[in-house]
């Protein structure tokens, strides 16, 4: 068993640095998933400040097709909890918010206005809320950890969306994408080691790669020793080997999504 001090001389304990700093550069490079919070709730003076940043995310087209729900309810987070089947979302710590595509306040709009609601059922507008659900819920992330709070992305809670839809009763034209806790982080885990630059960015044509594994037999070797408080003191496997073995496994990879979008009304064509 390695003591706290072999832990502390593991790699993944520093955060990674970049030539140009600042506090926000610092904040966004210091992030790191947190998955046990302390008793203690999250200010409301905080909350509204972290919605306020959410809500005045970049948006598609301005067309601002999101809208973010703080579950309170401890039964409706138990709703939430039951489709998600991760026990930390659960309970009552960090407080759950849950990023919703919404094109149903531009269907009751247009709707209104005696204009059809075709356009809304494409995919592309679809793909725009969404890209305006994880604008916000990201800025959300980088706003709370700069306050030194912790957060956790919740796709899980796509395990049971229809779940989720009747709970918080969300309405056609819209669809439950993300949910997220927020809270004061009560575990201290390691930087989770990124794919090497030269791998993920590149400059104007897509990166030439002849063998991946020789590619990645370093970076498989440096997340062998990252530690997943998830399943604390347990080496993660490689990422190569997560890649093999991990994608479609989850109950979220599993769920009939497309089947829950086209019933909401969703990524008609
Ligand atoms: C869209 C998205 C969904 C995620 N869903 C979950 C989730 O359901 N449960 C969880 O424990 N972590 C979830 N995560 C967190 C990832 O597991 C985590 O970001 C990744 O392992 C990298 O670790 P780090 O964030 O600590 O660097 C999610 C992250 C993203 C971006």
């Amino acid at each position: 068993m390695d003591t706290q001090q072999d832990a502390d001389r593991r790699p993944g304990r520093e955060a990674p640095t970049t030539p140009v700093e600042n506090s926000t550069i610092r904040t966004q490079l210091a992030h790191r998933t947190i998955r046990a919070f302390t008793g203690e709730p999250v200010d409301e003076e905080v909350m509204t400040s972290l919605l306020d940043v959410a809500r005045h995310s970049p948006t598609s087209s301005f067309y601002q097709q999101t809208t973010i729900l703080w579950v309170k309810d401890p039964g409706l987070r138990h709703e939430v909890h039951l489709s998600s089947g991760q026990p930390y979302v659960g309970g009552t710590r960090g407080e759950l918010l849950v990023f919703v595509v919404d094109l149903h306040r531009n269907a009751c709009i247009r709707e209104e206005a005696g204009e059809d609601l075709e356009p809304l059922g494409r995919t592309t507008l679809f793909l725009e809320g969404v890209e305006d659900t994880v604008i916000a819920a990201q800025n959300t992330v980088v706003a709370a950890e700069s306050l030194g709070l912790g957060t956790v992305y919740l796709g899980s809670i796509g395990g049971d969306p229809q779940r989720v839809i009747r709970a918080l009763r969300l309405p056609r034209h819209t669809f439950p994408l993300l949910g997220m806790l927020v809270g004061h982080p009560d575990q201290d885990p390691q930087f989770k080691p990124r794919l090497p630059a030269h791998l993920t960015t590149a400059v104007d044509v897509y990166p030439q790669v002849e063998d991946w594994g020789t590619a990645l037999a370093d970076y498989d070797a440096t997340v062998q020793d990252y530690y997943d408080l998830r399943d604390a003191n347990r080496r993660v496997d490689s990422f190569t080997h997560q890649i093999c073995t991990k994608p479609g496994t989850g109950r979220a990879e599993q769920a009939p999504v497309l089947d829950v979008l086209h019933e909401q009304g969703l990524a008609l064509g």
